[in-house]
């Protein structure tokens, strides 16, 4: 082999040499040969079985037990033997004239592959492209051989300093020919990752059987041994003998997963033995939440990155009515604060109707990883396990907040105040959005945070500030300011007040107050002393008043409708849109006021009505933040003109709701003209189109709910979003008559 006379980029191939045709490099010889872009693929194997096989199967072109033979004129040899099998072939194969051939391997081990092949050829030559397929079957052999096995399947390239760039490409190729998901890592890193996600599993399932099958009563324990068995030790029945090299090849790896494993398990066997409870629930859940995260990473559906990785559009056909009675998801932002103030709390919070979208479950899944036991969501239920005011724990790692930034400054008061430090991340959007809002006024306590340029995340907090309580004039009318505030202010020395210029949700004061913690509010002030508890309560999350909003326009603008929201929140800091749509001339009475823990709510029974332009008074801004892009929906179908100023927070949000608003009314044939602070909308005919949501959940919706009145379909593009605040918006709007449903094949 040489290194400098690199193979043509030409991807088709003259020949392929596959030595060690087991169940890889059987799928891989067969994948490459149907795919056509080989003009020959040869295999080679000492086993006349696997020789035998392989002809008939379709596996190989051609087979051979003479592995001169098979790797003379060959472009690419794949090496497909066991790992400690691989030195001696890679011996051989040194001795032999290959030509421009491009080397590589499918082995479950690098470094140890990486070694043979130095040792064999004195270095590690340019052409060699180390590889390895993550996929595999418990069955062995050629004749398990599949051609789509490494299909969405990952394989990883571990390329050294010195190997040829073209040679990793062909290797790739030929892998995404397969239909593979090609990554490269670094050898090392590799070894570590797969020791610990794969390696260690089939050392425990191996086990496990070998520990259950030599019991006396084995065969009584097989005869019972359903689901759980049966998932757990399905790798058992893997090639023994692949398995051996594994481990001897990846001695110092595994043993470093093993003994973190051992460990916990000890930390297990210990509270299985004193009755531990809570230590047994919090492993499960915290395990249960990974792996619902992992499934969805696997299913394509990543909870993580959902505007990166999960391209969701929508298309609303146009016209219809909506009728019935809903009740729409549990409230964010009381959502949010349960958990946080559950988790602070002294024993057992239990609530009802929590929202299961991702912003809260993304503040759920922080709390799990400080160290919280919180059990659900089931069905919008959720069990807290309190730990008191100073019961967190330093989570592992970074937390990720996805979407929400009611996670990211609420918790930065929380964590300012924390003996460990924190760092807070988001997605793209998130990280987009100011922080130095909160991040001033906690400078200002004695917090030490800092944030990327400009303001924007990730916070980095250092732990064990002391914090000193303050009297804060907020700048801007922000219920997050206040809240992040308030939170830091239960641990600050001395007394902490926040003065809004506005009044924004008090949800904060409200629930704090619930928990039985003590918070006066005076006129525009609130003021919060450090020294009491939160004592576990009960919480009934009312139906978002910020998802109702939509139903409400929706039903406002379309002829013929009468709806009935149930249960939504109706707290005073919250009913801009009702008295805005009011305003404009709606249809809308609230029935069967009641209170629930602490926060009002109401029945809204809306009925079609004709809207008319207004002013929107300046007042209602910080009652409506949220509502804002529905209304300009209601705006577009409103007859005259509506004018809304003091709104430039809506720059802000998650996305520039101001200027994608008016982009997508625009292009939907409304006159829409952003101004710095709001906008001027001229009620018209919305006209069918394509207008892009920018990952902003509540501009999806609200283009969906404007197909009502528009004369042709609207499509609208990058809706994954929807799921941070309303799972299911799809089936709860098409149940009452909005004809909104996925784009298909997106
Ligand atoms: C929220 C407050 C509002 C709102 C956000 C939720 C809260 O933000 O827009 O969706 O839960 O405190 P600001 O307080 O920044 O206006």
């Amino acid at each position: 082999m040489s290194d400098s006379s690199l193979l043509p980029p030409n991807p088709v191939l003259g020949r392929l040499t596959v030595v060690g045709l087991g169940l890889i490099g059987g799928s891989f010889a067969k994948g490459v040969r149907e795919s056509g872009i080989c003009e020959e693929v040869v295999g080679c194997d000492p086993d006349p079985t696997a020789r035998r096989l392989a002809l008939p199967l379709g596996v190989v072109d051609r087979v051979t037990d003479d592995l001169a033979e098979a790797v003379q004129g060959a472009d690419v040899i794949m090496l497909a033997v066991p790992v400690l099998a691989m030195e001696s072939v890679l011996t051989q194969l040194s001795g032999m004239d290959l030509g421009q051939a491009v080397l590589t391997d499918a082995g479950s081990t690098k470094g140890a592959v990486v070694k043979a092949v130095e040792k064999a050829f004195g270095q590690t030559p340019a052409l060699f492209v180390p590889g390895h397929p993550i996929a595999g079957s418990e069955k062995s052999g050629v004749e398990a051989a599949k051609a789509e096995l490494f299909k969405r399947h990952k394989v990883i390239l571990t390329p050294l300093e010195h190997t040829s760039p073209q040679a990793v490409e062909l290797v790739s190729k030929l892998w995404q020919v397969l239909g593979a998901d090609v990554e490269q890592m670094a050898l090392a890193d590799h070894d570590e990752v797969l020791a610990a996600t794969s390696h260690l599993p089939h050392l425990l399932a191996f086990s496990l059987v070998d520990t259950l099958a030599s019991r006396s009563e084995n065969l009584e324990i097989f005869r019972y041994a359903a689901g759980g068995f049966r998932d757990f030790t399905r790798i058992a029945a893997s090639d023994p003998l692949m398995w051996r090299d594994v481990f001897l090849a990846n001695r110092d790896a595994v043993l470093r997963s093993l003994d973190a494993f051992t460990k916990d398990l000890g930390r297990l066997r210990a509270a299985v033995d004193e009755g531990d409870a809570t230590t047994l629930l919090g492993v499960f859940t915290r395990a249960k939440s990974a792996r619902e995260h992992f499934s969805t990473i696997l299913a394509r559906r990543a909870y993580m990155e959902p505007m990166q990785t999960n391209v969701i559009n929508f298309v609303a056909a146009p016209g219809g009515r909506v009728q019935g009675s809903i009740r729409v998801p549990g409230d964010k932002s009381i959502s949010h604060r349960s958990i946080m103030l559950g988790s602070l709390a002294e024993g057992v919070t239990e609530v009802e109707g929590f929202l299961e979208g991702e912003d809260s479950l993304a503040t759920l899944q922080a709390f799990r990883d400080m160290g919280v036991v919180i059990e659900g969501p089931y069905h919008g239920r959720v069990t807290i396990n309190g730990v008191g005011l100073n019961g967190l724990q330093a989570p592992p790692g970074p937390l990720y907040l996805g979407n929400s930034g009611t996670s990211m400054r609420l918790l930065s008061g929380l964590l300012a105040a924390q003996m460990f430090d924190t760092t807070l991340v988001g997605d793209a959007s998130l990280s987009k959005r100011p922080m130095g809002r909160v991040a001033k006024p906690l400078r200002e306590m004695g917090a030490r945070l800092e944030t990327a340029n400009e303001g924007r995340p990730p916070l980095r907090i250092q732990g064990d500030s002391r914090l000193m309580g303050m009297d804060y004039e907020m700048p801007m009318a922000s219920a997050q300011v206040k809240s992040c505030l308030l939170l830091a202010g239960l641990y600050a020395a001395g007394t902490t007040s926040v003065t809004e210029p506005a009044p924004t949700r008090d949800h904060t004061e409200r629930m704090l107050q619930g928990f039985g913690y003590p918070v006066k509010v005076k006129g525009s002030t609130v003021t919060i002393e450090p020294g009491h508890r939160l004592t576990a309560c009960k919480i009934d999350v009312p139906a978002d008043i910020s998802s109702a909003a939509f139903f409400m326009v929706a039903a406002s603008i379309a002829e013929g409708s009468d709806l009935v929201l149930e249960h939504v929140g109706i707290n005073p800091t919250r009913i801009g849109v009702i008295n805005i749509l009011r305003a404009m001339g709606g249809d809308i009475s609230l029935q069967n006021e009641r209170e629930v823990g602490g926060e009002p709510v109401a029945d809204i029974r809306v009925r079609h009505a004709r809207l008319k332009g207004i002013e929107i008074p300046v007042d209602q801004v910080p009652l409506a933040i949220d509502e804002f892009p529905v209304l300009f929906v209601a705006a577009a179908c409103a007859e005259g003109r509506t004018v809304l100023r003091g709104a430039e927070e809506l720059r802000v949000k998650e996305s520039d709701r101001i200027q994608v608003m008016a982009d997508g009314l625009q292009a939907l044939g409304v006159r829409a003209e952003p101004t710095p602070d709001g906008i001027v909308i001229d009620g018209g005919t919305i006209h069918g189109g394509s207008v892009d949501s920018h990952g902003d959940h509540r501009i999806a919706m609200s283009f969906s709910v404007a197909s009502l009145r528009a004369t042709d379909e609207i499509h609208i593009s990058d809706c994954a979003n929807v799921a941070t605040s309303f799972p299911d918006f799809i089936g709860l709007a098409q149940a009452v008559g909005i004809q909104v449903r996925l784009e298909e094949s997106a």
